[in-house]
């Protein structure tokens, strides 16, 4: 029997979200002032040896991007922190469950990144439909100024930093680091070219630590533990926990935090309570619109970035999207290209245009105008659009597509 291993949603039922008081005795606020009494390198150490990587999706190493940040531009006069709390990707939510449960423990390791990278100004980039979240956050950070915690030479250091929320506007592309960075800057939501990177070139130019919500709420865990205890959790290749979120055809939808390196069968099956109503599974699909879709011979794969790989899936946001005997495969795929051309921002051709090139092949595939297009063929204009679209989003649709070939072709 699997059970959930809650290292980041410890505090979750326990204490009073709006409570800072119960936050300190269930022994918040004790990370940040470890940290404090730590050289800022030794903490950037830390992040490094707990091998975290980011929460976000893109599963790039937390140490390194600190470390890279602390080291960009070192005599900038500011440097910039930012929450990615914009959370657009279909059936993901363990962003909000961290906001809306255990708010502090984001502003905690905030407060422990800005102080590793050496930023005295941080941001939250919160989904504008996230209402409970911005309660949240915005209390959180009200009592956290209150007591001191935020603000001018924190805990008795030298350290000061500010914390200030900013509403996303309900684009999906406005996740995107860089996209989002131009969204802060109040300009139209279109992707920058990379690079420069946010480290060396981010808010207003300034070298800029862009972190997703878990990976943030995850540094005070491993600044109070340590990063060998930390490391130990998980699998060698991916350690610590990860937050899943399911949605579908299963008895018990919802979150649940296990180890890294738990199987998809744990998941499905074990917490979630397996298919509803006796129904057979079809697929699920992984990482939300720009994940993978798989059957089931992938159920007892480790939910891990290399072992997905090996599967020709990715964990993405940690979204699990459960299909049942009845769904149609075709449907669903209409559904996210749709979202990627209702999602796709404009600024270049070859997504403005391919994105709804994708839409009308899929459409006339669902029409039954088999003789017209095929999978094959929408793969390969997905793979021209990745290959020449600016940003992140047009190398999206090539990611369910190609698993589609690879698992469901004969569903086309
Ligand atoms: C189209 C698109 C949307 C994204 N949306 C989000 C989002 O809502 N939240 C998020 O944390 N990362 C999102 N990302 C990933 C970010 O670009 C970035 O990799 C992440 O915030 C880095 O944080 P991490 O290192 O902690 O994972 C998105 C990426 C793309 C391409």
């Amino acid at each position: 029997m699997i059970h959930e291993k809650r290292v980041l949603l410890k505090n979750l039922g326990k204490i009073n979200p709006a409570s800072i008081d119960d936050y300190e005795k269930a022994g918040g606020y004790k990370a940040i002032r470890k940290a404090l009494d730590m050289n800022h390198l030794l903490v950037i150490d830390e992040m490094m040896n707990s091998s975290l990587r980011g929460r976000g999706g893109a599963g790039f190493s937390t140490g390194l991007k600190n470390k890279f940040t602390s080291e960009s531009c070192l005599r900038c006069e500011q440097k910039y922190l930012i929450c990615n709390a914009d959370e657009g990707e279909p059936g993901t939510f363990k962003d909000r469950i961290i906001m809306e449960n255990d708010p502090h423990l984001l502003i905690e390791g905030m407060l422990i990144a800005a102080y590793a990278i050496g930023a005295s100004k941080a941001f939250v980039y919160l989904r504008g439909e996230y209402y409970r979240s911005i309660d949240m956050v915005t209390l959180a950070i009200k009592t956290a100024r209150e007591k001191g915690y935020i603000g001018s030479k924190i805990f008795g250091s030298d350290f000061s930093v500010d914390i200030e929320i900013r509403l996303g506007a309900g684009s999906y592309l406005c996740g995107e680091e860089l996209t989002l960075l131009e969204s802060m800057e109040g300009k139209r939501g279109y992707p920058r070219i990379k690079p420069p990177f946010p480290a060396e070139k981010g808010l207003f130019g300034y070298p800029t630590l862009v972190n997703n919500v878990e990976t943030l709420a995850t540094i005070p865990v491993i600044i109070a533990e340590g990063s060998e205890w930390y490391s130990k959790l998980g699998i060698p290749e991916s350690p610590g926990t990860k937050i899943f979120t399911i949605s579908g055809d299963v008895a018990n939808p919802g979150f649940f935090e296990v180890e890294m390196g738990t199987t998809l069968r744990d998941i499905v099956y074990g917490l979630a309570g397996g298919i509803k109503d006796g129904k057979r599974l079809k697929a699920m699909l992984l990482g939300g619109a720009a994940g993978t879709f798989v059957d089931e011979t992938v159920l007892d794969t480790p939910m891990a970035y290399d072992s997905l790989k090996e599967k020709g899936a990715v964990l993405g946001s940690g979204a699990i999207m459960v299909l049942d005997e009845t769904r149609s495969i075709l449907c669903m795929t209409q559904s996210i290209l749709e979202f990627f051309k209702h999602e796709c921002c404009g600024k270049c051709v070859p997504c403005r245009v391919g994105t709804d090139r994708l839409v009308r092949m899929i459409k006339d595939i669902n029409r039954g105008n088999e003789n017209r297009f095929t999978l094959e063929e929408m793969v390969d204009e997905a793979g021209y659009i990745a290959k020449t679209s600016l940003c992140p989003l047009g190398q999206s649709p090539i990611m369910p597509l190609a698993s589609l070939q690879r698992y469901f072709n004969d569903q086309f």
